[in-house]
């Protein structure tokens, strides 16, 4: 069947087309319909259905007789450690651990948060909440102290799983001490902290509340999984908006499973036995769906890879584990080929190693330039695939669908809209727009099996952020166009989310942050471009009277560092007497990101004082030339 076979297939009859797919996967009991009469801006997926997400991923393959096949490859170039876990085997350690958590008093419907490095014990603590019906939030491992107490206070965790350390190439990263400020940033307290002790770095636990991960593993008893309504949550991840407070992401268990399953075998191509790399981490939704859930229940053999693109020890890091561990499909987000490129612009590392295994390379989670993608065909030698979805969305929305049909690639383009999601071009108005007009890009509801069902607790807002600027649409935050062959050309944010490297951060976020310096009376954060990371974002601040310059760049640095992370890669603050605003007050963000990115720049008829862009530019100018 082509591509648009089975797009029209769905298209005519898309219950029909879910339940079929349904039916790949193991439930306890089968559901009987796929998408029920609820509205559709939330869809109960399967709800009849009753399944277990961890019992897919792992026993069910164990009772298949596939428990000898490798389910996990632990690589690990910061520990020189490489290490596989059989299915069978993460299914003791993790139905174990389970007996951990249900031993702490944790059961179906509580929240864990998790807040580790990409060691195994990552995935089987996700593992083992799901085999639970626990709802695991993961943190990722480079957010500080207080980003995690504010994933704490909204997820309300009975406890929290963590490791000793992460590692940073070579600097050892401690995480309790993130933990235990976390913990004394929020009101309630958590029945119990679990500490994986790595030997790179062992930490004293303190108190009653912190726990030895592997004295308490040696002590339990297995748990069995326990049966889940399809709708039921899975997981909360969180995601930067537009404002400081993070969107929890809630996804369910059926919806999820049957979605992860359809995009491994017709998005990216691969089969049972399969092995799948992404090269992301189990903090982001590349490494819930793509490392952890994505391959287990697919029933590949997923990489789990610590280590970076560069430095870990070289830019030959990937193409090493690619041959190694004979990589069938690799995934991960331009900025790292763009970093590979940048030590290694003839490929001769690539050429150092033999790929045969390789059959596509994956790339999401930021614009993939043409230049890149033109560079990563010609020096990997394997077709590459931009796909373009979110957190929200958990699987592409849109890509070259190369496990149904591989399509003529057309750089710069994530090419066509996934089966199950319908993509229109909208203007300002909530018009359609015409085949290569840019606007904003919205998708009709309903969503299908495996997007959010709803914000944490927080139905409204999730309304009023996907939902109610276009009536019958999901709002994607993104921009873009649609050419006259239906490919899709994927912009960027037209809001003020800020992605860096692949990561996902929020400007209002940092301006948060920045405002509370003693010094700083109002700041804006915008991004600029940056050929490696894609963005970075910039600080332009007014002080408040009577203050001098002095060290308040450097000590902004420090204060994102602390508050937020080093991934927020906040270097450069520019001091200015007054910020562009409209007659209403609003900071004008989207003229200083034009002015800031050499872009022509139309003075907006609303602004209150247009002789401020004349020192703003004096000021971009003069560092441009230092
Ligand atoms: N824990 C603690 N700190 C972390 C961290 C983690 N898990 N991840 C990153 N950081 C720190 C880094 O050490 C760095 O700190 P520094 O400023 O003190 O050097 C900072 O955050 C910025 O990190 P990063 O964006 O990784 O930049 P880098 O210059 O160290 O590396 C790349 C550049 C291109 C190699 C890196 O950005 C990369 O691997 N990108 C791919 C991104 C990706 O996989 N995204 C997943 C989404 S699909
Ligand atoms: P995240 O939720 O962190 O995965 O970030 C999602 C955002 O990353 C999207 O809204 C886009 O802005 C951007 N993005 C992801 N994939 C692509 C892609 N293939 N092309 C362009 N932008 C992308």
């Amino acid at each position: 069947m082509s591509y648009i076979e089975q797009y029209n297939d769905w298209c005519e009859n898309p219950d029909e087309f879910w339940l079929t797919q349904s039916k790949q996967i193991a439930w306890y009991r089968e559901p009987e319909s796929s998408l029920n009469a609820g509205p559709a801006s939330s869809p109960n997926w399967f709800a009849d259905g009753e399944i277990n997400t961890c019992h897919l991923a792992l026993d069910h393959h164990v009772q298949q007789g596939r428990g000898e096949q490798i389910a996990l490859i632990y690589d690990s170039p910061v520990t020189s450690k490489v290490e596989e876990y059989s299915f069978s085997r993460l299914l003791e350690l993790t139905s174990r651990f389970s007996g951990v958590l249900r031993d702490l008093g944790v059961s179906k419907g509580d929240t864990v948060i998790i807040y580790m490095p990409m060691i195994p014990q990552a995935a089987i603590a996700m593992l083992a909440c799901a085999r639970l019906g626990a709802i695991h939030s993961v943190v990722f491992g480079g957010f500080a102290g207080p980003e995690l107490a504010s994933r704490i206070k909204d997820a309300e965790p009975k406890v929290i799983l963590t490791a000793s350390c992460g590692i940073e190439v070579d600097r050892i990263i401690p995480y309790m001490p993130m933990v235990r400020e976390a913990l004394s940033l929020v009101e309630k307290t958590v029945d119990a902290t679990v500490v994986f002790q790595r030997s790179e770095h062992q930490e004293l636990l303190v108190g009653e509340s912190e726990l030895d991960w592997q004295t308490l593993a040696n002590d339990a008893l297995p748990a069995e999984c326990v049966p889940v309504n399809s709708s039921d949550p899975l997981y909360i991840l969180y995601t930067s908006g537009t404002t400081g407070k993070p969107k929890g992401v809630v996804r369910d268990n059926g919806g999820h499973a049957v979605a992860l399953n359809y995009s491994l075998t017709n998005i990216f191509g691969v089969d049972r036995g399969d092995v799948f790399w992404s090269a992301s981490d189990v903090g982001w939704v590349v490494g819930h769906s793509y490392i952890v859930y994505g391959p287990l229940i697919r029933g590949c053999t997923s990489i789990f890879y610590e280590g970076k693109p560069v430095n870990t020890p070289d830019s030959g890091a990937f193409w090493r584990v690619v041959e190694q561990h004979s990589v069938n499909v690799l995934f991960s987000a331009p900025t790292a080929f763009r970093a590979i490129r940048r030590e290694d612009p003839e490929g001769r590392r690539i050429s150092e190693h033999d790929l045969s295994s390789l059959r596509h390379v994956f790339a999401a989670g930021e614009r993939l330039d043409p230049t890149t993608i033109t560079w990563m065909q010609e020096k990997i030698g394997v077709p590459v695939v931009d796909n373009w979805w979110q957190t929200e969305t958990g699987w592409p929305i849109a890509a070259n669908p190369v496990g149904i049909q591989e399509l003529a690639v057309k750089p710069g383009s994530a090419t066509v809209p996934s089966v199950g999601y319908r993509i229109e071009i909208l203007s300002d108005q909530g018009n359609r727009l015409a085949a290569n007009q840019q606007g904003k890009i919205a998708l009709k509801l309903p969503l299908p099996p495996g997007c959010m069902t709803t914000i944490w607790r927080d139905d409204r807002r999730f309304n009023e952020a996907y939902l109610s600027e276009f009536p019958g649409y999901y709002c994607s935050g993104d921009g873009g166009y649609i050419d006259e062959d239906g490919y899709l050309f994927v912009m960027g944010r037209v809001d003020d989310v800020i992605n860096i490297a692949g990561h996902r951060l929020s400007t209002g976020d940092l301006e948060e942050i920045i405002s509370k310096h003693d010094s700083i009376a109002e700041c804006a954060v915008v991004a600029a471009f940056d050929e490696l990371k894609g963005e970075i974002p910039i600080g332009f601040v007014v002080l408040k009277e009577g203050e001098i310059d002095g060290d308040v760049c450097k000590s902004l640095v420090s204060l994102v560092r602390k508050e937020l992370g080093a991934i927020a890669c906040y270097k450069q603050t520019f001091v200015v007497s007054r910020l562009p605003k409209t007659r209403s007050g609003k900071i004008l963000r989207k003229t200083l990101k034009m002015m800031l990115n050499d872009q022509a720049v139309t003075v907006p008829p609303t602004i209150d004082d247009p002789s401020v862009l004349d020192e703003i530019a004096k000021v971009i100018a003069e560092f441009s030339h230092s």
